[in-house]
């Protein structure tokens, strides 16, 4: 694991330095909306999603530095925090706390929240956009609309209080977390112009990882502190959220998330030495606590 945490720290470090690079300053006007769009993506997210962007790019022969890869990177977590300036929303989650910093709608106002977001998403585009490949700006496209991440929101919230079964929950799951981050390691693939072969067995790796991804955020939810979690536990109990834990317990979610990593792992068994990140990178997303 200590070969992850280098990688981590390096990706952290580079994904850091192009947003600075790739977002307004606060001194350019409009300076409130760029203020609340540096708030929350330097508020201290894990970098999960740029971590498998650039591990599978490497592990499919790309080189760590290369612009392009690091620009997907960057612009997906900027889409990622869009998402989430918005699930913690009022009309959405209504959370008070992420990444250990009052929300953006709190730290900001709600208009300057939704704005922010929405200005996260289209800057994330741009960028996309400047690499000049049509088949990856396609891919996240279809990975945050109706048949992905908002498709997902949509059920969660419809489920709001509802009893729901296993299939809903997978679908909301594999929809809402999922998607994206199964784009993410198809991105870096697809960056390294791997075969389809390849594309399919990573493929299948990135939805077993995203699908694990949301269940260990629903026993978080349950399991960790406020503190250690940087957003309040416990609220997926409060609003009737439709979980993992909810319908087949923590013990079952637990034994779930961790045939799903197994089943990742063999997924990229054909990559031998070069699959070491990312068969670290899905035990890290099974094991973290926050
Ligand atoms: C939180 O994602 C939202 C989910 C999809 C569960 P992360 O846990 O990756 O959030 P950050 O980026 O590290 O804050
Ligand atoms: C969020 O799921 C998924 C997206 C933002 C797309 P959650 O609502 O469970 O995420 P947290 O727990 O607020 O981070
Ligand atoms: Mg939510
Ligand atoms: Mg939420
Ligand atoms: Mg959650």
């Amino acid at each position: 694991m200590d070969d992850l945490k280098v990688f981590v720290k390096d990706v952290n470090d580079a994904i850091n330095g192009t947003l600075e690079r790739l977002l307004p300053a606060e001194t350019a006007y409009p300076g409130s909306i760029h203020s609340l769009m540096r708030y929350s993506s330097f508020a201290g997210g894990k970098r999960v999603r740029a971590c498998l962007v650039m591990a599978a790019y490497e592990a499919c022969g790309g080189n760590f530095g290369d612009d392009n890869a690091l620009k997907a990177a960057s612009a997906i977590e900027m889409l990622h925090t869009f998402s989430l300036i918005h699930d913690d929303l009022p009309c959405m989650d209504d959370d008070d706390f992420r990444r250990g910093k009052p929300t953006a709608h709190k730290a900001f106002n709600e208009a300057l929240a939704v704005l922010g977001g929405d200005a996260l998403c289209i800057l994330a585009f741009e960028v996309l956009a400047d690499i000049g490949r049509i088949d990856i700006i396609k891919e996240i496209a279809v990975a945050l609309g109706t048949g992905g991440m908002i498709g997902g929101q949509v059920v969660d919230i419809e489920s709001e209080g509802k009893e729901v079964d296993k299939a809903t929950v997978e679908y909301i799951h594999n929809n809402k977390t999922a998607a994206l981050i199964r784009a993410s390691v198809r991105v870096g693939a697809m960056l390294a112009n791997v075969s389809k072969d390849t594309l399919d067995r990573l493929t299948s790796y990135g939805n077993n990882v995203g699908l694990a991804f949301q269940v260990v955020d629903d026993i978080l939810d349950e399991e960790s502190t406020t503190e250690t979690l940087g957003k309040t536990v416990g609220r997926d109990g409060e609003k009737g959220k439709a979980t993992f834990p909810a319908v087949v317990g923590i013990d079952e979610s637990k034994r779930y998330a961790q045939e799903l990593i197994e089943k990742s792992w063999s997924d990229i068994e054909f990559l031998g030495d070069k699959a070491n990140t990312l068969k670290n990178l899905a035990e890290f997303i099974r094991v973290r606590i926050s």
